[in-house]
């Protein structure tokens, strides 16, 4: 993969932060466990942050998850972050693998279409009627990658493949081994090198783990990320990911911290189905994520520059927020309707933020 980071819409997380990682590998004297470029602790600090060297914090939320993670990765099991939609697993995933083998693109992407030739081998067809099964003929995977070069290999939304195709992961990790029939001698059998294991993730909301086998379930390490729940945090995440997107689409947009902080306080609501001060609100069947909060915001903050005069409003939220929660089922207008209503209102009373957010309401009929 050629990539310097300035002509690709999104450089994988090694590229975009190629400095902070050989910052910490300069600096890093804790021991690196066998094929891993940091050490453990290092890893930690990639994702969590820290002082000396100065790293910035990548995940919001529970470092203990992050250790826990790492450490999973180290035992003999591979390792599967859940969660609801959202929640950065995809993040989290992405950045151990940069951190822990440099690379974070060694990656098969689950669907229901996914083969088992995807996640073992499959053939040039072209080199195998020429010369016959050969490794030169062989088309390695993702996997099959992993384990010769001695690097994680990251399987997203592993949920999503059918079951059986599932379970061509079951010997490969608890032997470390894959054999290829086809293939004579040597060649036929390729034994993982260290470094080599598996980050899968996967997303409760749509198939879950439940259609998992209990084989597989055993071979690996699960670690469920929840969604952040201190309003602080969450409005420093929004805010800083909103402004490095506008940016990133040269879209010079002021962004006042109150107006995130009411946009991530509604959010909060209406996942939690009551808001800080106890009163009941309907949830909407659309995940309320922090990932769908980042979007509204930037997506707002993209009609502020060119259509408005370049300042997040509220309005500007609720209209865009509208769009977030009518994803999954249109008879949740009822229920923001009966949010502006009651909750919505309420602030006004109080607030020239939420007046104008209210103004919003007229949208939803
Ligand atoms: N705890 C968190 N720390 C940092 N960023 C977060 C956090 N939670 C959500 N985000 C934001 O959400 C974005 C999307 O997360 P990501 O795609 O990794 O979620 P996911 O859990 O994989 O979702 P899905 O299940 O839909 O695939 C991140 O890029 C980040 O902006
Ligand atoms: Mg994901």
């Amino acid at each position: 993969m050629k990539s310097n980071g300035k002509d690709v819409l999104r450089p994988p997380a090694e590229v975009r932060f190629a400095d902070e990682l050989r910052a910490l590998s300069e600096s890093d004297r804790a021991e690196r466990p066998e094929g891993w470029k940091l050490s453990p602790r290092a890893v930690r600090s990639f994702i969590c942050g820290s002082e000396n060297p100065r790293i910035t914090r990548k995940f919001y939320g529970d470092d203990a998850l992050v250790e826990r993670a790492v450490v999973g990765l180290l035992s003999d099991r591979g390792l599967l972050l859940v969660g609801e939609p959202g929640t950065a697993k995809s993040m989290l995933s992405e950045l151990l693998a940069a951190a822990i083998s440099g690379t974070s693109t060694n990656t098969i992407q689950g669907t229901a279409g996914t083969t088992e030739d995807q996640i073992k081998y499959s053939w040039n067809y072209a080199l195998l009627l020429n010369e016959g099964p050969s490794l030169r003929a062989l088309v390695p995977s993702p996997l099959h990658v992993g384990m010769s070069g001695g690097i994680l290999a990251r399987f997203e939304e592993i949920t999503r493949c059918p079951p059986e195709v599932q379970d061509s992961l079951v010997s490969i990790l608890s032997d470390k081994l894959l054999v290829v029939p086809e293939l004579d001698g040597e060649d036929r059998v390729l034994l993982a090198k260290p470094g080599f294991n598996v980050i899968a993730t996967a997303n409760i909301r749509d198939r879950g783990v439940h259609e998992m086998s209990s084989a597989l379930k055993r071979r690996f390490h699960f670690e469920t990320v929840p969604p952040i729940r201190e309003l602080s945090l969450e409005v420093k995440l929004v805010t800083e990911e909103c402004t490095r997107l506008l940016s990133e689409s040269k879209a010079g947009v002021v962004i006042d911290k109150g107006v995130v902080e009411l946009l991530v306080t509604a959010f909060q609501d209406l996942r939690e189905g009551k808001t800080a001060e106890g009163v009941p609100v309907e949830k909407p069947s659309a995940v309320m994520s922090t990932a769908e909060a980042v979007s509204v915001a930037y997506t707002a903050g993209l009609d502020a520059y060119h259509y408005g005069d370049a300042k997040l409003t509220p309005e500007l939220l609720g209209r865009h927020l509208k769009g977030a929660v009518l994803k999954d089922n249109p008879d949740d207008v009822k229920k923001l309707r009966q949010y502006f209503d009651v909750v919505v209102k309420k602030r006004c009373a109080s607030s020239s933020l939420w007046e104008d957010f209210h103004r919003a309401r007229n949208l939803l009929g």
